[in-house]
């Protein structure tokens, strides 16, 4: 049992492994955050016994009592209007004072309408909290995943009277931390280099990560984590959250003048107006906390298992993903037919199974410049359509996957000729274009519907097993505050329908590469391409920083040529591959312009991926170095008796002793054979001494290391 609820229904605890949550209703009804921390197992109240502060009023009920004051007292729904003069997490016209009305207990996780939730088994706390006089109704739900120390946390608004209401904020996260020297981490990036982590010192104010660029976006990351000063990857207190979502979103953080810090995280209230009218409901998204005493690991560990356990679905979510060959960085916009099953005849020798035609298959796409939204095959590079390719690719022994940019339309379409009104635009102004492209506007019912139709139309026209979603530009041009969630809400709709209809095919998310890397994404896609970056030393930096929330079974991560693209940097092949095996495996190449040592190479990297997927995308993971500011990037999975560790040593100096990599997560005792050397080592000795790598000879070279646990 995870719930418990004492001294009459105003205590609630929520206790996991190893944390517990507590809040209580104090005696003026306010819904107060007690503790989030390690398990006390008793009432944590009398920490928050108010003090008299100068110029922090008190609510009117409270009477001449000084001490009772909302500008300090730790709360579970801070509103604005209160005398709280901190971030609120809800705010509406004309304020909201929210007290206690009821509480219920459900016995399993719930859903949210139109939304991504959490699913499986966990318990969920609902309160009910009211403001008699403004009639809004908050209910605030809290699913509790016991084993991984996990909270989930959404709210319900409603409106309970006659008149209109309008939201102005309406965060699915807030949490209020005691005074303490918080560090705040967060995730900025850009195109082609997301998720870089950042920590910094919180200082007196408000600072904040967020995205106004209606997707979660390559330039922050809708999750945070704030630790103790100290804390590392083994120890210390740290607190991760992250967002459900894949929209507009903003992460405050505010320490006022006692230190005190709150963080609220949900929908970026400056592009967020909602009207309630009365009797309607507005759902936030959901977030997602836990609370880790010993480092940046447990908490990974955590929300991996979340990810991978109650956040991905269908088919795939559990099961070996396909190893593919991409045709983007093997043809681009050049390619036909007979082009495309020259390369996938090659392919299929290596051992790829399956073949993704990206960009170019559709209208007159030769460039980035047209056809978005002419969802109809081009003939004159594929004169046998879509079915004939799958055919034929079929008949090499490969599956077909299809790439898709829905949400956008050129101008230079016959679908923007018809219907020109569909895209998102400012009533009296052009819109701003994005790599030449507009968006559909989503939010409208007939947009979502032509998507829908038009997409199974040739989902059931040939053998498609994968689909890669792409959205290649930042959304602009809204023209109210609730346009940018409804955008959210037909994406989702579309999203869960066509998933649903196609339950066979894998959904590969893609913005750019990892412009819209979220947990919300994670609900319909269970892989999502990384980064656009297919650069394998900039790859580490970036699935290192990707990897504190997300697993490894959720990035997509392939082999791409040298030159790279991006970079001009040239890397061994064997890097490569140990780079993009520690995802899910692809290839963004043409195979034809290997040797046949290099075929040979790519051959035994896919075998032996195929037999250490359960490991990499089952087992545990742990970083062992910080590649932004090492020489090396390393990091292993375990699944308790196999040990993988992999990596790349980058710039080599001559006269140096061979570096050591410490490995963690094995059992002391216990004595583990190194598959190369056949030496056998025990655990306490791998976790202390560490293994002794190759000396580094040229630069950016890969190494892996298989360990087997001695019976
Ligand atoms: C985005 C994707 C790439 C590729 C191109 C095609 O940039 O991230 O992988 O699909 O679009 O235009």
């Amino acid at each position: 049992m995870a719930l418990f609820i004492e001294n009459d229904g105003k205590l609630f605890r929520l206790v996991t492994s190893r944390t517990e949550y507590q809040m209580s209703v104090d005696r003026h009804g306010v819904l107060r955050h007690l503790w989030y921390g390690q398990k006390v197992g008793v009432p944590m109240d009398y920490l928050q016994e108010g003090q008299d502060v100068g110029f922090s009023g008190s609510p009117y009920d409270a009477g001449n009592d000084r001490a009772y004051s909302l500008d300090t007292a730790a709360q579970e729904c801070p509103a604005n209007g209160t005398g709280d003069y901190r971030i609120s997490a809800i705010k509406a016209n004309g304020g909201i004072d929210l007290r206690f009305l009821k509480y219920s207990v459900v016995k399993e996780t719930v859903t949210i309408p139109g939304l991504p939730a959490a699913f499986g088994d966990a318990e969920t706390l609902e309160i009910t909290l009211i403001d008699d006089s403004a009639k809004i109704a908050v209910t605030l739900r809290y699913g509790v995943f016991e084993d991984l120390d996990l909270i989930t946390r959404s709210a319900e608004i409603a409106n309970c009277g006659d008149a209109e209401i309008t939201l102005e904020k309406a965060a699915s996260l807030s949490l209020d931390l005691p005074a303490g020297d918080w560090e705040w981490i967060h995730f900025p990036g850009r195109h082609t280099m997301e998720r870089q982590p950042n920590r910094a010192s919180l200082f007196e104010g408000i600072q904040e990560s967020e995205s106004l660029r209606g997707t979660s976006s390559h330039q922050q990351n809708p999750a945070f984590i704030l630790c103790e000063k100290n804390c590392t990857e083994t120890k210390g207190l740290c607190i991760g959250g992250t967002l459900l979502y894949s929209g507009i979103f903003q992460t405050a953080i505010e320490k006022n003048q006692l230190e005190q810090v709150r963080i609220t995280m949900g929908i970026h209230p400056d592009l967020f107006r909602w009207t309630l009218r009365a009797g309607e409901h507005f759902y936030t998204p959901q977030a997602a906390m836990s609370l880790s005493m010993d480092g940046f690991e447990k908490l990974s560990h955590n929300f991996h298992r979340f990810i991978r356990e109650h956040v991905t679905r269908g088919k795939f979510s559990d099961a070996p993903r396909p190893v593919l060959l991409n045709s983007w960085e093997a043809a681009y916009f050049d390619f036909d037919e007979e082009k495309l099953l020259s390369i996938a005849k090659e392919a299929a020798t290596l051992g790829v199974e399956l073949f993704v035609l990206d960009d170019g298959w559709f209208g007159r796409r030769n460039d980035d410049s047209s056809s978005l939204g002419d969802w109809f095959v081009n003939r004159d590079k594929l004169p046998h359509g879509l079915d004939g390719l799958a055919k034929s690719l079929n008949a090499l022994g490969l599956k077909m996957g299809l790439w898709f940019e829905p949400e956008c339309i050129s101008e230079e379409s016959e679908l923007y000729r018809k219907h020109p009104d569909w895209v998102i635009a400012p009533k009296k102004r052009k819109p701003v274009r994005g790599r030449y492209q507009l968006v559909l506007d989503l939010s409208r019912k007939e947009v979502e519907n032509y998507l829908f139709d038009t997409m199974a139309a040739i989902l059931s026209s040939a053998n498609i097993a994968y689909v890669k979603w792409d959205m290649n530009r930042s959304l602009c041009d809204f023209n109210d505050g609730e346009q940018p969630h409804r955008y959210i809400l037909g994406l989702y709709s579309l999203l869960e329908r066509l998933t649903a209809t196609f339950p066979d095919v894998l959904f590969e998310g893609c913005s750019g590469g990892g412009g819209r890397f979220d947990a919300g994404m994670l609900y319909y896609t269970p892989q999502i391409w990384c980064s656009d970056d297919t650069d394998a030393v900039e790859r580490t930096k970036i699935q290192f920083g990707t990897s504190f929330f997300y697993p490894a079974s959720s990035m997509g991560s392939h082999v791409s040529a040298v030159p790279n693209h991006q970079t001009g940097r040239v890397t061994p092949l064997e890097t490569r591959g140990v780079v993009a095996t520690a995802g899910c495996l692809g290839y963004e190449l043409d195979p034809r312009t290997l040797s046949e040592d290099e075929k040979n190479i790519v051959r035994a990297q896919i075998k032996r991926y195929k037999s250490l997927e359960p490991l990499i995308h089952g087992g545990k993971y742990y970083r062992l170095t910080d590649p932004t500011k090492k020489n090396v990037a390393a990091w292993m999975f375990t699944d308790g008796k196999h040990v993988l560790a992999q990596g790349v040593q980058f710039h080599t100096m001559p006269n140096t002793l061979r570096q050591t990599l410490r490995l963690r997560g094995l059992e002391a005792k216990a004595h583990y054979r190194v598959e190369e050397t056949g030496q056998i080592l025990t655990g306490s000795a791998l976790m202390c001494g560490g293994l002794l790598l190759h000396r580094a000879w040229g630069d950016f070279n890969a190494f892996e290391i298989l360990l087997t646990k001695e019976p």
